[in-house]
């Protein structure tokens, strides 16, 4: 390493910058030993990727990637771009579910494999630009005459992470409508929830989003959301907007019913890229943000993100940092960290659009693969008093993706000398370096000014590594599988529960042995959660014996 060094510092006094700068990437990174500033320049200088249209930087250098590792995976994203383009021209790129993959369509129609599709696309954003103006000027009023206060957003995953996200990071006071998410099936929660709508119930609009319009979450939020509107008196259809694929049983039903909206998921849009499909627009025309200005930022990354040449492309970078960060196996976690209150929970939700996306047992081909790439992540500077300590010092599985916000920060006067701006700047420019020289790896986005077009242009640029990160790594990000499998198994055990709570209605005492025993096939353990839950939330229920010996529980409906 040192050898490395000096020679590289050799070449730098001769000054022949070409020569400089390819043996700067290919220097065992990192060089950054306080002698190799200069060296570290160069660096950053050659691998700094920046877009004037989207005000946007991007700098990698702090990532150990080196030329060799560029030239090495020259061939392999050949490959990823032509399955891009494949993708992006409406090859069923999502072979397990046979499905095309479509959300770079929705931010640039023109692109789409039909007029059909394209025609599709247009007449949605001005179905829902139109109906968002109606509801906020009053043009569409509840059915006691009353304009819209509150929306009630029930959906999970893919079908809430994004308009949290989008609310979040984009709603201003007092513009548009108080969103409130109905995201869990946690009775608490929901309990609460109506708590804080509290009179505004009356003039809420209830948004139901479920792609596949058949998940146990949505639409258990949903019948509750239901049973309280009503009970309290207030029509649920004339309030309710669905928003699901064409002919899913939430579709059906708003039809039945005939619901106050419906607006389409289309097939070829994955609930985790859907932010720029009626799921996010919806929620961007009901805060009065600009849909357009969103969907631009998003078509204006995704032309860069097209690009056919590494060092041009802003995901190509990404996607190489992660995969030579991870030795193509995902073993070291992404930490985001912007520095910027608007973007707190855009950990969450790169948490999803990545996770969900990489996290697959097999490969293209079947072979056991288990790939990955967990994320996490908060805020600076207020995670640097919390997590941030460990990072520099302690266990290095991870590489850190700064996010900060330049022109938006000027909004406080500078007291006693100090601009709070120049500080959070200094912050996180502290930070890279702290890591830096701890050898830890560090990525940092930069956006000159942040609003709906900056934000479309960020989510893009993740959406399009994670694809081609999943080209390089040879699996389908599109699918699934293990969402699936959980559902599978969770309505397993209420199976499980419906069985026990027959046997316990003959008012005969069951221990758990002969619960056990009579029950087709259950897990000890589940059998064990099953029957706790269900008699300490339920007090028909009467046990007899000791918790910490559950061999010596019996159970018997009162
Ligand atoms: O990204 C995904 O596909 C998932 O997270 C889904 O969004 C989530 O499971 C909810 O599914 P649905 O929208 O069908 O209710």
């Amino acid at each position: 390493m040192i050898i490395d060094v000096l020679f590289q510092v050799i070449i730098h006094t001769i000054n022949n910058e070409q020569i400089v700068f390819i043996d700067l990437l290919n220097m065992k990174f990192p060089d950054l030993s306080p002698n190799n500033k200069e060296l570290q320049w160069q660096r950053f200088s050659e691998l700094l990727w920046y877009s004037q249209e989207l005000g946007m930087w991007l700098d990698i250098s702090r990532m150990k990637i080196t030329s060799a590792d560029l030239k090495d995976l020259d061939q392999p994203f050949k490959k990823a771009f032509k399955a891009i383009h494949e993708l992006e021209s409406g090859f069923i790129a999502n072979k397990d579910e046979s499905r095309m993959v479509g959300h770079y369509w929705l931010r640039t129609p023109e692109l789409a494999p039909s007029d059909d599709l394209k025609n599709s696309i247009h007449s949605q954003i001005s179905k829902i630009e139109e109906f968002g103006n109606s509801v906020l000027d009053g043009t569409i009023k509840t059915d006691l005459g009353d304009q819209f206060t509150d929306v009630l957003w029930i959906g999970i995953g893919g079908s809430s992470l994004g308009p949290i996200l989008l609310v979040n990071s984009l709603q201003k006071k007092n513009n548009g409508l108080n969103f409130h998410f109905l995201d869990n099936i946690d009775p608490v929660g929901i309990k609460k929830k109506f708590e804080n709508l509290g009179n505004n119930l009356r003039t809420t609009l209830f948004v139901v989003v479920s792609k596949s319009g058949g998940t146990p979450e949505p639409k258990l939020c949903m019948d509750q959301a239901r049973y309280i509107t009503e009970s309290q008196g207030f029509n649920w259809s004339s309030r309710a907007v669905a928003i699901t694929m064409e002919n899913s049983a939430l579709d059906q039903k708003a039809i039945d019913e005939n619901w106050l909206r419906r607006f389409e998921l289309p097939d070829w849009v994955g609930g985790r890229t859907s932010i720029t499909s009626a799921v996010g627009l919806l929620p961007i025309s009901l805060i009065k943000s600009d849909i357009n200005n969103f969907l631009m930022g998003a078509s204006i990354m995704d032309k860069h993100t097209r690009i056919d040449d590494i060092s041009l492309n802003p995901a190509a970078l990404l996607a190489s940092s992660w995969y030579i960060a991870g030795s193509a196996k995902g073993l070291k976690d992404m930490v985001v960290l912007p520095y910027c209150d608007s973007l707190e929970v855009i950990s969450k939700y790169l948490q999803q659009l990545v996770m969900e996306s990489l996290g697959k047992s097999q490969d293209r081909q079947g072979n056991l693969v288990n790939q990955g790439l967990a994320v996490y992540g908060n805020k600076g500077s207020t995670d640097q008093h919390a997590y941030v300590q460990q990072l520099r010092d302690g266990i290095d599985n991870f590489f850190v993706s700064f996010i900060e916000v330049l022109s938006n920060n000027n909004v406080l006067p500078a007291l006693e000398d100090k601009n709070p701006s120049d500080f959070l700047s200094g912050f996180l420019q502290g930070t890279r370096l702290a890591l830096s020289e701890n050898d830890r790896e560090n990525i940092t986005i930069t956006l000159k000014t942040f609003s709906e077009f900056q934000l479309g242009g960020l989510i893009a640029l993740f959406e399009r590594t994670v694809g081609l990160y999943a080209e390089l790594v040879n699996i389908n990000a599109y699918d699934q599988p293990g969402v699936e499998a959980g559902k599978k198994a969770a309505a397993e055990i209420l199976e499980i529960q419906n069985n026990i709570e027959r046997l316990l209605s003959s008012g005969k005492k069951f221990s758990l042995e002969e619960l056990f025993n009579s029950i087709d096939n259950p897990n000890k353990d589940s059998l064990f959660m099953i029957v706790r839950n269900m008699t300490i939330s339920n007090p028909s229920y009467d046990v007899t014996g000791d918790w910490m010996q559950p061999n010596t529980l019996e159970i018997r409906k009162t």
